[in-house]
């Protein structure tokens, strides 16, 4: 049996390219004991791959040149040498940007993949995209019923789940992404009360028009322009959830950072990071009341699939260039 993984060949230059990716072909390792085989199905794909690619400072130190591309992934055990991990069985965790990953289970979670209507959920919105949804906006934004929540990349993998656990909480959600279907699907079909093309509408004019009164909690996922526009309407003790900046992770040494952020102040208001790798042994916390909503059709996801390992780069530009509709997976 042969071993298909990609590895990283050199750090990008602005958007990731294909060659900055090397795939390597060997043959597949013997189990020793207390290892599993998994053969990796579905692999989540995430902006923040840019700043793994890099050697930006971040929570996780860089990839290595040479090392197989970090990411989250789900598969089958189909060899085991572990007795809490039996053949058969569906497992998450990091894999690794490689079609089979030989592990001693450590990291590996277990699931129920008939439970879910795509086992590709486990990546979306009962994955770490859905809990960065929910622990951001409950424990950052401290979001209650009421309140006016707007949300950036609304239609995305974490904004989507975002917009309809902010409905599901009883808030007033304002979303924006870009282009007219994309802003339908987020109104027609994830509840939001109101939406904003900012491709194509003036977003300061628009939320003058929809919030009146002011934001009380903003969940940042692009950063840039968006950001300074809702820094200009924030309400007494508002709160900023960043949760990501994608408008800016390919801008290298030009980030542009906000030019309005003196209205925290008049505002008493809070702008708070936060990574959700400290929210994970927090997980069924969230499940517990995400998975009613789910079985009540009040949280769903959609995914979005390009077929095949060879096309993992053009995945990742298909985040930055909003290519994407839904949570981007690629299938092995
Ligand atoms: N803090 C954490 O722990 C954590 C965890 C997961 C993800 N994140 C962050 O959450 C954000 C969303 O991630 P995701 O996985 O859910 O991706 P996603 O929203 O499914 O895909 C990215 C979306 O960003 C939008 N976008 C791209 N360039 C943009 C720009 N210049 N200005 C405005 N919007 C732009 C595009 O939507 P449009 O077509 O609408 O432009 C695109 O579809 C990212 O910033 C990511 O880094 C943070």
């Amino acid at each position: 049996m042969s071993h298909r993984a990609l590895h990283l060949a050199a750090r990008p230059d602005g958007t990731p390219k294909d060659s900055d990716f090397e795939m390597h072909v060997s043959e597949s390792a013997a189990l020793a004991e207390g290892q599993i085989r998994v053969a990796v199905k579905f692999l989540s794909i995430d902006p923040a791959m840019r700043v793994w690619m890099s050697e930006q400072k971040s929570y996780w130190p860089p990839v290595g040149l040479g090392e197989v591309m970090r990411s989250a992934g789900i598969g089958e055990i189909v060899e085991s040498r572990n007795e809490k991990f039996p053949v058969g069985a569906w497992v998450s965790g990091m894999t690794g940007a490689q079609d089979e990953l030989v592990s001693d289970g450590k990291g590996m979670q277990r699931f129920d993949a008939s439970r879910l209507p795509h086992p590709g959920w486990a990546l979306s919105v009962f994955g770490a995209t859905g809990l960065t949804a929910y622990f951001g906006l409950l424990e950052i934004g401290a979001a209650k019923a009421g309140e006016v929540v707007v949300i950036s990349a609304a239609s995305g993998a974490v904004g989507s789940a975002a917009v309809q656990i902010a409905r599901n909480l009883g808030c007033r959600v304002i979303g924006i992404a870009g282009g007219p279907q994309k802003c339908a699907y987020v109104k027609d079909e994830l509840g939001a009360d109101a939406v904003i093309d900012y491709k194509n509408e003036k977003v300061s004019e628009k939320l003058r028009g929809y919030c009146p009164d002011g934001i009380d909690v903003y969940f940042d996922n692009v950063g840039g322009e968006i950001l300074d526009a809702v820094l200009k309407r924030l309400r007494l003790k508002a709160r900023i959830v960043l949760c990501g900046g994608i408008s800016q992770y390919n801008a290298g040494s030009d980030v542009r950072g906000p030019v309005n952020y003196l209205s925290l102040i008049s505002a008493r208001a809070r702008m708070e990071g936060f990574v959700i790798i400290d929210y994970l042994h927090r997980s069924a916390e969230a499940l517990a009341v995400m998975a009613p909503w789910a079985q009540a059709g009040k949280l769903g996801s959609k995914l979005d699939i390009v077929h095949g390992l060879d096309h993992f780069a053009e995945a990742l530009r298909r985040l930055y260039d909003g290519k994407n509709f839904g949570k981007q997976l690629v299938k092995i």
